[in-house]
């Protein structure tokens, strides 16, 4: 990756729930870098999505990166079946669990990547002690549960935030950015050294989504 290129991670809330193959080639075909998958279940956040079956089932069409993001309460229950459904990087929300730093271990010892996510109104500091053992950080710039919301505009200073603290620890836990991510925003995301964004709705409504994930990944300027 050169500097500067940001991962681009589309999210399949915004697909067709009908055609989720038709979905993971698309996004294939579109250069888009990993596959973000939001498994919601009406307990952590009102809305409820799909679980490990819908994991398994796109495992089994592609080999690109899924990056599950549990929303999900007591997370700790489900790990292990999602790592086996063929999940790469697993993350969830701390303060959804009873024992954060128990599933970050978990998830490490069963051999794929593990990460936290930050909904908007959580203390990010409660949790640092714990970055060491995450390969990402999510940043949520909207409240998880449902995609095409608005970008909160204070998500740029928890970015710099924890920017800072990898930076100072030398650790090396990959940022994201998720929610309501588009190339109006992008630049200043990438100035504050965002390694990977998720976009949803900005990928899948858009009329040229290839030339859309090109512009978030900072390959090519949007015409
Ligand atoms: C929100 C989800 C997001 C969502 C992003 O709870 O975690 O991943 O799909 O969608 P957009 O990019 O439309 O905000
Ligand atoms: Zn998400």
């Amino acid at each position: 990756m050169t500097n500067g290129q940001i991962l681009v991670a589309p999210s399949i809330l915004s697909a067709d729930f009908a055609n989720m193959a038709k979905a993971v080639k698309d996004i294939e075909e579109w250069g888009g870098d990993w596959i973000h998958c939001d498994v919601m279940d009406g307990h952590y956040v009102p809305n409820l999505t799909f679980g490990m079956p819908m994991i398994k089932a796109l495992r089994a069409r592609t080999d690109m990166v899924l990056d599950v993001h549990l929303m999900i309460e007591k997370p700790e229950k489900y790990v292990e079946e999602f790592v086996k459904c063929g999940a790469d990087y697993l993350t969830f929300h701390p303060e959804a669990s009873e024992n954060a730093e128990g599933v970050l271990d978990t998830v490490r010892s069963l051999g794929i990547k593990c990460g936290l996510a930050f909904n908007p109104d959580v203390d990010i500091k409660k949790y640092e002690k714990l970055f060491d053992k995450c390969d990402l950080i999510t940043v949520m710039s909207v409240f998880a549960g449902y995609g095409g919301q608005k970008f909160i505009e204070a998500s740029y200073e928890r970015v710099e935030y924890i920017k800072g603290y990898i930076l100072k620890n030398g650790l090396t836990a990959k940022i994201e950015v998720d929610g309501g991510v588009n190339t109006d925003n992008i630049e200043k995301l990438r100035a504050l050294g965002v390694d990977v964004v998720v976009a949803g709705s900005a990928v899948f409504k858009s009329p040229t989504p290839a030339k859309t994930i090109a512009a978030l990944q900072g390959v090519s300027k949007i015409e």
